[in-house]
């Protein structure tokens, strides 16, 4: 067993990180062996966890190596046998070593977005972090994942374009604005675990799509 290595990143803060990296994580963990890797010093990722019952705990480990900085990448590799997934939640910082740390080890870094202008602007600063890893590490692969769309709304012409000015694709999945992602938090879980259709079809195709990525 050799982990694949997923890192959930963007400097831009409240673009939905640990809300994807907890979702994603607990849908594969469900039959996949996975660690959730908590960078953020805030600590939302163990947080969320520990939120959860005794009767449905959350279905991954979660392990703070906020405190590792430059450190992380070197930290990951001990843990590499042991799972088939690792999602490691980073801090919205660009200038943190801890980001970069993980990238080296990455095989898919997810870029969440809300698709608005200014929200896009400011994602452009990962674009280089995540380009100097692919100097040290070729099998880093990068999407961006709007995230936070507007139920009935497209993404805006603007949004669009500007997402295709990135050297990154997007996933075909979109992920929507919706009170379960809120709601998962608070009981600790996914909103597989919730009465809402929607949000389980979008977290069980992006699942899919990150499967068909890393094979
Ligand atoms: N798809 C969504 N639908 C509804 N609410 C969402 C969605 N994604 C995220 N949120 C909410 O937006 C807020 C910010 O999300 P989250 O904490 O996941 O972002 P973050 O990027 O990890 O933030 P930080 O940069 O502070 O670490 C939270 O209140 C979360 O519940
Ligand atoms: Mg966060």
């Amino acid at each position: 067993m050799t982990a694949k290595v997923i890192v959930i990143t963007n400097q831009k803060g409240g673009c939905g990180k640990t809300t994807i990296t907890m979702n994603l994580s607990g849908a594969f963990g469900k039959d996949a062996k996975t660690l959730v890797v908590d960078g953020d010093p805030q600590g939302s990722t163990t947080r969320w966890a520990a939120s959860s019952s005794d009767e449905n705990p959350f279905p991954c480990s979660v392990m703070s190596l906020a405190n590792l900085d430059g450190k992380v990448n070197r930290e990951i590799k001990k843990y590499i046998d042991d799972y088939e997934y690792i999602f490691i939640d980073c801090p919205p910082a660009i200038d943190n070593r801890f980001t970069a740390s993980a990238l080296l080890v990455a095989n898919l870094a997810i870029v969440p977005v809300v698709p608005s202008p200014t929200d896009l602007w400011s994602a452009i600063g990962i674009q280089n972090l995540i380009n100097s890893a692919l100097d040290f590490n070729e099998n880093l692969q990068t999407r961006l994942l709007a995230n936070m769309c507007q139920p009935n709304t497209s993404i805006s012409r603007e949004a669009l374009e500007l997402i295709g000015e990135f050297d990154f694709d997007k996933f075909e999945t979109d992920i929507y604005q919706r009170t379960a992602y809120r709601q998962a938090a608070a009981f600790g879980g996914t909103v597989l675990d919730l009465d809402n259709a929607k949000a389980k079809e979008e977290i069980t195709a992006l699942k899919q799509e990150i499967i068909k990525i890393l094979n």
